[in-house]
């Protein structure tokens, strides 16, 4: 009975979500108030409650209910971050079996001057912007009720906890080439808090909230007492756009306007953004995996009950039944934004030797698993069926780490099993691959 009304508190704090957004707050879109009336309500908060994305902020009610509630509850329903069964999680790496690559020699022996020579372990500090899928929301969550829960420390690319060995993520991965790294999320957290570290993502977020999110997170670092600004090697992630089509597209008057032009535009002005702001730095820039993983399981004979519940809720504009007709335009205008990403990922101004942007394919043609016998084998996705287990977490690490390490052009596509394939810095190949040293 407990599990019950907190799972219709749940699902009634989503649904009073959609109305608001439906019922043209969201016409006051970027609402940037500092604080809230709730800030800092658990007396744990590291950092100021800046707050990141734009259309749940925009409305006090949501102000006040949304992010006090997820605050409450979350310490009422304690930490899931640490799970450690369950066909969610990947399987761990026994202690006999080495790391897959050679990690001596793969530190530069004087720090690099350019970027296009870095190896994996010149790499100082991570960090990254996004939304619902780069804090981990729901990775370990059994239940819909545990839907609120980011467990930013195991997210695929900026994730810390444990090791490789346990969670397969980005930082645990570069960690072995250099244990100084810093700037990954720690534990299961909500971007105030002292465990997120520079993983400003927040739910919700579309490509419109890049630019503040970008602003957010140059800020973080710099009051950071730890970050040598003009000197460390700083790696940035950067994927954004499930929300532009899940919940955002079909609120918009013109939609291929919208996609064409408006989020083009906040994609430039947030690197635009970074190019001037943060010295030293690597960008991967990654489309969506949401949209293809989500009809990649229209294919899937039967989902969980909880999908069904769920993503009407999640991703309105491509599951809410008012919207069914136009979902096949909505997928062609998300080809197409992976393009345009693409597009301008090679915009010239985005490169010197200070300051590069690769784009990251492996994401965009992500589906769930097909099994032996034809049925999907739904291990990679979290109870909601929009968000990635810890398991579609490492597998996602895996594919960025490939791409990383792969030239423009013979970059892999898509998810492959855990460590099917696993790339490794060489002599002849030493460096992370930008577009200028491919
Ligand atoms: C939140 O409250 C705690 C305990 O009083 C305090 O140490 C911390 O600095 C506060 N955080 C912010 C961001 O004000
Ligand atoms: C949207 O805008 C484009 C270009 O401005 C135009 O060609 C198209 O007809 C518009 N679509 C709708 C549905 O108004
Ligand atoms: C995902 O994208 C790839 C490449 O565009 C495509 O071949 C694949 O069929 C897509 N998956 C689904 C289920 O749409």
């Amino acid at each position: 009975m407990a599990h019950l009304s907190t799972r219709l508190l749940f699902l009634s704090l989503l649904a009073l979500e959609v109305t608001l957004l439906q019922t043209g707050l969201a016409q006051n879109r970027i609402n940037r108030q500092r604080g809230n009336i709730l800030k800092n309500l658990t007396l744990t908060h590291e950092y100021e409650n800046h707050i990141v994305t734009s259309q749940l902020d925009a409305s006090m009610p949501i102000r006040m209910f949304y992010r006090g509630f997820r605050e409450v509850y979350n310490r009422l329903l304690g930490p899931t971050g640490d799970r450690v069964r369950g066909a969610f999680l990947q399987p761990h790496v026994m202690p006999n079996v080495p790391f897959p690559c050679e990690t001596e020699g793969y530190r530069s022996e004087r720090v690099p001057t350019s970027v296009h020579q870095l190896r994996p372990g010149d790499i100082d500090i991570i960090s990254a912007v996004g939304d619902s899928l780069t804090s981990a929301t729901a990775a370990n969550s059994v239940a819909l009720w545990e839907l609120l829960i980011e467990n930013r420390g195991l997210a695929w690319c900026i994730g810390g906890q444990g090791t490789w060995r346990t969670h397969l993520t980005l930082p645990n991965i570069l960690k072995e080439f250099n244990p100084k790294l810093f700037g990954y999320s720690l534990f299961d957290s909500y971007n105030v808090h002292h465990s997120a570290q520079f993983n400003v993502a927040e739910n919700i977020a579309t490509t419109t909230d890049m630019p503040y999110n970008a602003a957010k997170l140059v800020a973080r670092m710099k009051l950071d007492p730890r970050v040598q600004w003009n000197k460390h090697w700083k790696l940035l992630t950067f994927m954004i756009g499930g929300n532009d089509f899940c919940s955002d597209v079909c609120y918009q008057t013109n939609a291929t306007d919208w996609i064409n032009q408006a989020q083009e535009k906040s994609l430039i002005k947030t690197l635009k953004y970074l190019r001037h702001n943060m010295p030293r730095t690597i960008v991967n820039l990654v489309p969506s995996p949401l949209i293809n993983l989500s009809f990649s399981m229209d294919k899937a004979p039967q989902l969980p009950l909880s999908c069904y519940l769920s993503r009407p809720i999640e991703c309105s504009c491509l599951f809410g039944p008012k919207y069914s007709n136009r979902r096949n335009l909505f997928r062609q205008l998300e080809r197409n934004f992976v393009k345009i990403m693409e597009r301008v990922s090679y915009m010239p101004e985005f490169h010197s030797d200070d300051f590069t942007v690769v784009y990251q394919p492996f994401f965009k043609d992500a589906s769930v698993f097909y099994r032996r016998d034809g049925k999907s084998d739904m291990s990679v996705m979290s109870i909601d069926c929009v968000h990635l287990s810890q398991k579609g977490h490492a597998v996602s690490a895996n594919g960025l780490w490939n791409n990383m390490l792969e030239p423009t052009g013979g970059k892999t596509l898509g998810f492959r099993g855990l460590f099917e394939q696993f790339r490794c810095p060489t002599p002849q190949n030493p460096y992370i691959r930008t577009y200028y040293n491919s």
